[in-house]
């Protein structure tokens, strides 16, 4: 059979095949320059989650934002919808889920005593279950994994700054016991997984971390002190105002968490990713004071059980192994903080 076409059609036709191609060499392009992962991030609507999801695609990935809304929020991905390499599925990850990706990023926790102390049981059974069900899917589909543990499981320190070496001091039947417990637990199935199942694990101890995106009303210091401040409330004091706290910006910790997955397969962690500056609750108190301007008083009033003294990242092994530090100060990250809230807090 003779196939006949019109001159302008086949010019148009022409037209066609060569934008075709383009789009497919652009994708191609994309895939072999930056080598493109699928990528699935439990938590990815919470406030870390979020910042990472937004990283990741903007590095051309293909990214699952996993996540059952108890402490994350549309509206914190809401503007990373319109790209058709990201998408969501609503599911909890204390029942199994099945998908083909090259790495996961297990975030699934609520991470503010407020929320995790809501639903202790819960709390213990997103940290443990959620770390069997996403390691048996990397074991099972090959997939590197990474898990967001915390500096909670040093408890109330006795070494200081703490060392990825040093055991923690937890109280396991405290009111903070079902996350730290929950995040130790998760931390040996890691490592079990990986030693008797080659299941390639990273794990990073987060220190407390802030930023845009925070949840107002999660309870955490620098969120509470902004959106007091901005409300002209009092700002409240828990004890003297003089145990410390490491704060670390949301940008450093994304960089820290993808350098970590990114690492040889020998690299296993734990390794700690935070700010080592260290300051007073007071500190933290009066800055935001003067960057907001407001005319808040402080209160004090009695710190809650087991909330710890003293808390700062050793991050020797971090900038040896991953060439990493944190670069945000804590005046300019707390000036995109307050940014932030000035949008959100009526
Ligand atoms: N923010 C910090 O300072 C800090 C410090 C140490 C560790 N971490 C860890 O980092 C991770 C993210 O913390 P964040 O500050 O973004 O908290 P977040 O509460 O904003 O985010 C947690 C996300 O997990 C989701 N989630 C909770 N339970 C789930 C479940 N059962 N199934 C599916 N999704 C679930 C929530 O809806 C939320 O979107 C957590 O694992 C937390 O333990 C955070």
């Amino acid at each position: 059979m003779v196939l006949t076409i019109s001159v302008s059609a086949s010019k148009q036709l022409n037209k066609k095949i060569i934008r075709v191609s383009a789009f497919f060499n652009e994708q191609v392009g994309c895939i072999k320059n930056n080598i493109m992962k699928r990528i699935l991030v439990t938590g990815g609507a919470g406030f870390i989650g979020s910042h990472l999801c937004e990283r990741l695609l903007n590095e051309g990935n293909d990214v699952i934002c996993l996540d059952n809304y108890f402490t994350g929020q549309k509206q914190n991905i809401a503007h990373l919808l319109s790209n058709p390499y990201f998408e969501v599925v609503r599911h909890d990850v204390t029942a199994p889920y099945f998908v083909e990706v090259d790495e996961i990023f297990n975030l699934a926790c609520p991470a503010s005593p407020v929320h995790y102390q809501y639903n202790p049981i819960k709390t213990v059974k997103t940290s443990v279950m959620g770390a069997i069900n996403m390691l048996g899917l990397a074991k099972r589909i090959k997939a590197k994994i990474l898990q967001a543990s915390t500096s909670e499981v040093y408890g109330n320190p006795e070494q200081h700054p703490q060392k990825e070496t040093y055991w923690g001091h937890v109280n396991p039947i405290g009111p903070r016991s079902c996350y730290d417990e929950g995040k130790r637990c998760a931390e040996t199935l890691f490592v079990n997984y990986h030693e008797q199942n080659n299941v390639r694990i990273k794990i990073i101890r987060i220190f407390n971390t802030y930023g845009p995106r925070m949840h107002p009303n999660d309870g955490r210091v620098v969120s509470n002190f902004i959106v007091q401040a901005l409300r002209g409330e009092n700002i409240t004091m828990y004890g003297t105002g003089e145990q410390t706290r490491s704060f670390q910006y949301v940008d450093d910790l994304v960089e820290g968490m993808i350098r970590m997955m990114n690492t040889g397969d020998e690299i296993a962690g734990p390794v700690n990713i935070g700010n080592p500056g260290e300051f007073t609750m007071l500190e933290l108190a009066e800055k935001v004071i003067k960057m907001t301007g407001t005319s808040s008083k402080i209160v004090f009033e009695p710190l809650p059980t087991d909330d710890p003294l003293q808390r700062k990242p050793d991050i020797s092994l971090a900038k040896k192994t991953l060439d990493w530090e944190p670069k945000v100060n804590l005046d300019e990250g707390l000036a995109r903080t307050i940014a932030f809230f000035k949008t959100v807090v009526k």
